[in-house]
């Protein structure tokens, strides 16, 4: 906190009317006209003029936000500037990959690259603040906004959130090139029952603190700007009504200072959640919770005063949630610098944006499947088919795009990219999926190429509009007909290999063993068709690792590598034993495990060894650290990536634990036959665990954990350390 802002909030406070002050508080939606309750073009210049706005979303562009801001600064009583946010979820003009692919790559540089470069190409167009990271660790792949999140491990997830905010704003928020960061949404928003966006969330203390709170915790750590309630509740209270979130834990216990502000009608919701009889009660309990300005909904402006005059609302908690929007507005150093020079704006990639967001999705992609070396292609003078309904479409960006990035910069087509890639090649391409007619046509036709050439591309999954907000599937198998297709193309007996594009894990089971390889691409952002042919031709190895469990079916979900052991766990010895946890029709785990991915080359890991295999709690406590040791050895003949991976089990604890934890992973890039040792530094945060006590109790018990270090999250590669 710097007492210079400390001092200017307090003479701000002493100057304003209780109006100006609620003003502050309120975020109105620019254009982007959805209904009742949202701002227009209009309502928020006016709002601005009178000095009884804080903040817009949605306008972007550095003329736009120049003339609004002009009206703030110039025409209001007070002149204090407007915050302006957008959701810039993985890149403003240069796309990069969905966060979910992102956080395969098992590499936080590439969020820290892509929050630089999004922060410095949002900032040049006058936008302050963005709605991302977004940080809700889930276990339920039919959410589709699963695309947006890392997945469903809370250690990765924390490690990528403190790595964007790094990303988006630097060491100094002022700089011309950084934008505030917003950790989203706060909290367990990933644990929606049946996978339903919006729907509740039940969850016990234990799990609220070791499974969804550690990455809003470490966005903190990092210097967040902001922090987003989230539209679930949380134990039957509503996050943004929740005291205990808001307030005791994320403002008292981590001792944050920057803004919390509602969702999109968030606050007004709380009616419709049946926890609030009408909007001045929805005002007040949000409020008094800890949410401090309100996005798009009025409630606060509508009947902050009403709230003042009944004592409802204290001056204090009022003062609270300005000075938090005031600070946030000198932090971004917008009282000396309201505008942004329009010459300067950035409004296209460049070749080195473009140069990252390609390297970015090449690290994202998961080999699945490589059988008898079908990838990547050979070469030489060769034919190649690229067919199915993905296999020429611009549109691969993914969930929650900048939308006239959309428009302007779509994502390069796979056959473009192959097309580049080898020119030497005779490429046929045959889009597949249109109109009902059409569809078998197409699919005769690619069937034919596939028969004709050497080697086909099956490009398949699904579209961005099946992922994201509100894009809820119960079902996740391939979109109709793309199995089929995949099993024709099967039956020329051809070469071939399958594409897999999606913003989820998919159940892959019914075609998996007609494919003989699959890469798993994601919405790979602007360079995927670049990206997938440097790929699918070797110049580079695919090195990702699946930040998510992939599911036989979907009746087994949630199945997740990080589950409690049950009092009767499956035992692989004893498939036929009956009175287990397990399913009667359904084999046991995932498809395809946390962590997995594989190379054109080869690797073997060694045992994790340990620089003591005994530690007293009380040396944990007080900051000592072990020391693990992996080796790790390219046994192929290319060079390659690995992803080392270590996972701790606590053995008997007074909770129960997940059967592992990930607790650390280094992506390595070795030479053929080239080896390395990859050391990792475990302390009390990676050995203890949260307790059920609302209180916040982290507890650190004696006893023995188990270590396993590997290349997926079934490593046996396994040492024992034991906490005296
Ligand atoms: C989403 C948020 C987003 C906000 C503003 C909401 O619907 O849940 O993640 O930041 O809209 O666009």
């Amino acid at each position: 906190m710097s007492t210079h802002h400390e001092d200017r909030i307090k003479q701000l406070l002493d100057l304003m009317t209780p109006d100006e002050k609620l003003g502050q508080l309120q975020q109105l939606a620019w254009a982007w006209d959805t209904g009742p309750g949202s701002g227009s073009t209009e309502e928020a210049g006016a709002a601005a003029r009178k000095g009884l706005l804080g903040s817009v979303l949605n306008v972007f562009g550095a003329a736009s936000t120049n003339a609004l801001q002009r009206i703030a600064v110039e025409e209001s009583r007070l002149g204090i500037p407007l915050l302006f946010g957008l959701d810039v979820i993985h890149g403003y003009w240069t796309t990069f990959p969905i966060p979910l692919a992102q956080a395969a790559a098992f590499d936080p540089a590439v969020t820290e690259t892509d929050g630089e470069i999004a922060a410095r190409e949002a900032r040049s167009n006058g936008v302050h603040w963005t709605f991302a990271p977004m940080m809700d660790v889930t276990h339920e792949p039919r959410w589709g906004r699963i695309a947006e999140s890392h997945g469903e491990d809370p250690y990765l997830t924390s490690r990528y959130a403190a790595a964007k905010v790094r990303g988006h704003q630097g060491a100094d928020l002022a700089a011309p090139d950084r934008v505030a960061a917003c950790a989203k949404h706060f909290a367990a928003y990933g644990g929606p029952e049946g996978g339903r966006d919006y729907n509740t969330v039940d969850v016990s203390e234990q799990r609220l603190r070791n499974l969804y709170l550690p990455p809003f915790k470490a966005a903190v750590d990092a210097g967040v700007a902001s922090v987003m309630a989230s539209f679930n509740t949380i134990s039957a209270v509503p996050a943004h009504a929740n005291p205990h979130t808001l307030t005791r834990i994320l403002k008292e216990e981590w001792r944050f200072d920057g803004l919390v502000v509602s969702d999109w009608t968030g606050v007004l919701e709380l009616v419709a959640h049946g926890f609030a009889e009408d909007g001045a009660a929805a005002a007040r309990r949000a409020l008094g919770a800890g949410v401090d300005m309100e996005m798009v909904s009025t409630t606060f402006a509508d009947h902050g005063r009403e709230l003042l005059a009944r004592g409802a609302l204290t001056e204090a908690r009022l003062d609270d949630a300005v000075a938090r929007v005031l600070r946030l507005k000198l932090r971004l150093g917008l009282f000396e610098r309201p505008y942004v020079d329009e010459s300067a704006a950035v409004t296209e990639p460049t070749a080195s944006t473009r140069a990252a967001a390609r390297d970015a999705a090449v690290r994202c992609m998961v080999l699945l499947k490589n059988e008898g070396h079908t990838l990547p292609l050979a070469a030489g003078p060769r034919s190649i088919a690229v067919v199915g309904p993905l296999a020429d479409t611009g549109d691969l960006l993914g969930t929650w795009t900048v939308p006239d990035a959309q428009q302007r910069f779509p994502a390069v087509t796979v056959a473009e990219g192959l097309r580049t890639a080898v020119p030497e090649a005779h490429l046929v391409c045959v889009p597949t999926g249109g109109a009902p007619g059409a569809v078998e046509d197409a699919d005769a036709r690619a069937v034919a190429a596939a028969a004709s050439v050497d080697f086909t591309v099956v490009a398949v999954g699904e579209p961005p509009a099946l992922s994201g907000e509100a894009a809820v599937r119960s079902d996740l198998e391939l979109p109709a007909g793309q199995r089929e297709l995949i099993e024709a193309v099967a039956a020329t007996g051809k070469p071939f290999a399958v594409v897999l594009f999606a913003g989820r894990p998919l159940v892959v089971g019914d075609w998996l063993d007609s494919a003989p390889a699959v890469l798993l691409a994601w919405h790979p952002g602007l360079e995927a068709g670049h990206a997938l042919a440097d790929v699918l031709t070797g110049a580079v190895a695919p090195g990702g690792k699946l930040p998510v469990s992939f599911p036989r079916a979907v009746g087994q979900i949630p199945v997740h590598y990080n589950h409690e052991r049950t009092g009767r766990p499956y035992d692989a010895t004893q498939p036929d034993e009956k009175y287990v946890s397990k399913y009667l029709d359904l084999a046991e785990g995932p498809q395809f495990p946390f962590g997995h991915g594989l190379s054109y080359t080869t690797f073997t890991t060694g045992d994790p060894r340990l620089s003591r295999t005994e530690i007293p709690t009380a040396d944990l406590s007080e900051g000592a650290t072990v020391e693990v040791t992996v080796s790790v050895r390219n046994t192929g003949d290319r060079a390659g990536d690995e992803v080392v991976q270590l996972y701790v089990h606590d053995l008997a604890a007074d909770i129960v634990q997940p059967v592992r934890r990930l607790r650390g992973f280094e992506r390595v890039t070795l030479g053929a036959g080239e080896s390395t040792e990859v050391r990792f530094l475990l302390g009390a945060e990676d050995f203890g665990y949260w307790t059920n006590d609302p209180e916040g109790v982290f507890v650190l018990e004696p006893g023995a954990i188990d270590l396993y270090a590997g290349a997926d999250s079934t490593a046996r590669n396994r040492c024992r350390l034991t906490i005296n």
